[in-house]
């Protein structure tokens, strides 16, 4: 989706912008601009196309302004095109904001402007933001000119309560025209905003969209995510819904929804900044394959050992409690709804509390049955997931707890939440989700081992889970080894127009996943079915040459699915097969040995080598791995 970069400081801030940009390319996007403050006011550059491209417009390298605006657009209203892309001026060029979400109003707003003579260049909803600010601006000009005459008229100009906190020198007038045109606007929004008059401020405001402000020494950033800036600083800033922030070089002031001032607190994030580099690897999402067994190591940290209870420093439930639970439900997009079916397995299976697992864009539309004794677990990347978002909101609403996972310390997600848990498996940049999908398998089945223990349901098999997924770094070292054999099916199968993928149990689970993968970068049509579905529809589709691939970790339904896998051997399949289960290899194509591990985790090691498998069929087939086409890393609209 979209990407902001904002810096104020004392450097150019043209190359810092492109650079903060080049960062957020991963999110996906069409067209980029930047909009700095120059001595003969404000400039726009921007374009159809990638980042880079930036480059070779004509006055970049002129651009002296040391305060500056960024974007990187995916088109929502409107076609990729320069007139399209952001940064948006009003008609006076006053104004320059770039904007990130959706103005649901927007053609309201657009006619009530255009009805005040105001004139618009592009198809986007954002173009009516600065000519709204311009609108609220002049109008607080002309009425506080008047209210010197008349002192009646003050809708419009500064109230009591906000001159109390709003200081001169605060840039008053600009702030108040920002916060004047936000109360109009319906839908999601994070903005940023410059202003000619005020060469030494920029303001930011957010509302359902994502946006980070980090604090440097004597200059300071804005973007969409963390890592954008994380080679500047470490400590950054979060916004609520609705809170303003005016930036100068040396000082950030925060403001509530009524212009109050308030006080926030930095959070550090200990990131490391060469985490979002490719450190040697062609792509990031390679990286993130190879970096699995430190993620993982991350991600269980010293929640427990061997021989101590599971503990979670950010979670006080009690006994009584989860024993009221009529039902845990997890909700969650794409591939983090995967880690969630992982999820219900080991709720149920350890915990007995009946698991619900939705797809948060339709959780949300079905009147779920939600109340006070649901608890309500949102698993999210990102943080910043529009769909997982509203349904969070909605759980709330109905009386029930919330608990997020998330892997973005801050996160939209995370500061809604009653309860938070972090994967930490470090920034993931590649849009295909790899390390953060086994971080949250693990961190949601430490979760339930968790409630097990609380519950008082400790048992010899947790004692058994609790060690294999303390061995779960080293294995899956073992199963990174699987590389070159993955590669060399895939050089067999890359121009295939259909790929099934088939399991039972939780390989089931990870069939859906290595088959999503596969779509996302490959573009290769792929199915994934209950093995046992086979017979009920699908095996029509099997015909001589299409390539099945079978997951096969659960001992007691091995034998079961190598029958299906029979069934389409029969009928010319070639077969791919992943196993830690002791079959006869003869009977298929190509068989990858993964360690053995417990059923509750083994979606950590069979995944991987789908992840591996998805990723040289891109390769072979000469795709941008990285950033797959019409997909954006952080789904922040609907
Ligand atoms: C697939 C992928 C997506 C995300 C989904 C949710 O590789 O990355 O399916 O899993 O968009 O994103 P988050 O987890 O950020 O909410």
């Amino acid at each position: 989706m979209c990407g902001i970069v904002g810096y104020i400081g004392t450097k150019k801030a043209c190359p810092i912008l492109i650079n903060g940009l080049i960062r957020l390319e991963y999110r996906g996007y069409d067209s980029a601009g930047i909009s700095t403050i120059e001595k003969d006011g404000i400039s726009v550059m921007k374009d159809k196309g990638r980042v880079k491209n930036l480059y070779n417009l004509k006055g970049i390298d002129d651009l002296e302004g040391s305060i500056g605006i960024a974007h990187t657009r995916w088109a929502t209203h409107g076609k990729p095109s320069k007139e399209n892309a952001h940064p948006h001026l009003d008609n006076s060029r006053t104004f320059s904001v770039v904007h990130n979400g959706i103005i649901e109003n927007y053609n309201e707003l657009k006619k009530f402007l255009s009805d005040n003579g105001y004139k618009f260049l592009s198809q986007t909803d954002t173009e009516i933001i600065p000519n709204l600010v311009h609108y609220y601006y002049s109008k607080d000009k002309k009425d506080s000119s008047s209210a010197s005459i008349d002192k009646k008229d003050s809708s419009l100009s500064s109230t009591d309560k906000e001159d109390s906190s709003l200081k001169k020198g605060d840039c008053l007038r600009f702030l108040r025209a920002v916060k004047r045109a936000c109360d109009d606007l319906k839908g999601s929004f994070a903005i940023e905003i410059l202003c000619k008059d005020y060469p030494d401020n920029m303001i930011v405001v957010r509302k359902d969209s994502p946006l980070v402000i980090g604090k440097g020494d004597g200059e300071n950033y804005i973007a969409s995510d963390i890592p954008a800036i994380l080679s500047f600083t470490k400590n950054f800033y979060f916004l609520n819904d609705l809170e303003f922030a005016v930036l100068s070089r040396d000082d950030i002031k925060f403001y509530d929804d009524n212009l109050q001032l308030i006080e926030k607190a930095t959070k550090s994030i200990d990131w490391d900044a060469s985490s979002s580099e490719k450190n040697g690897f062609d792509d990031f999402m390679l990286k993130e394959i190879y970096e699995q067994p430190n993620s993982i190591r991350e991600t269980i940290g010293a929640k427990f050992s061997e021989d101590s209870d599971c503990e979670f420093d950010e979670l006080n439930f009690s006994k009584d409690y989860l024993k009221g639970l009529d039902k845990i439900f997890i909700v969650a997009c794409g591939t983090a709804m995967h880690a969630g079916l992982t999820g219900k397995n080991a709720f149920e299976k350890l915990c007995k509390i009946p698991t619900e697992v939705d797809v948060a864009s339709e959780f949300r539309y079905r009147s779920p049955l939600v109340d006070d004794k649901s608890l309500c677990i949102f698993i999210s990347q990102s943080g910043e997931t529009a769909d997982t978002i509203a349904a969070l909101k909605l759980c709330k609403e109905k009386g029930a707890k919330t608990l997020a996972i998330s892997n973005v310390i801050g996160s939209s997600i995370t500061r809604e939440a009653d309860y938070s848990i972090y994967t930490h498996a470090g920034p993931e940049i590649a849009v295909a989700s790899t390390k953060a999908y086994t971080s949250q398998v693990v961190l949601i089945v430490i979760l339930a081992i968790y409630f097990a223990e609380i519950l008082g349901l400790s048992s010899a098999e947790i004692v058994n889970l609790k060690r294999d997924i303390l061995e779960l770094p080293k294995k899956i070292e073992e199963t990174l080894k699987c590389s070159e054999q993955v590669k060399e099916f895939a050089k067999r199968v890359y121009q295939e127009k259909d790929i099934f993928f088939l399991g039972r149990g939780v390989d089931e689970v990870v069939a859906k996943e290595g088959s999503l993968k596969l779509k996302e970068i490959s573009y290769i049509h792929s199915e994934s079915y209950p093995a046992g579905e086979l017979k009920h529809g699908p095996i029509a589709l099997i015909e001589n040459g299409v390539t099945v691939v079978g997951i096969m970790t659960v001992p007691e339904l091995v034998k079961k699915t190598v029958s299906n896998l029979q069934e389409v051997i029969t009928r010319g399949a070639k077969t791919l097969v992943i196993t830690n289960q002791d079959i006869d290899k003869s009977m298929f194509d190509m068989v990858i040995e993964i360690p053995n591990t417990n059923t509750f985790v083994s979606p950590v090691l069979s995944i991987i080598p789908l992840q591996l498998f998805s990723y040289y069929i891109a390769k072979e087939k000469g795709l941008d791995v990285d950033k797959p086409r019409n997909l954006a890393k952080s789904v922040t609209v609907e």
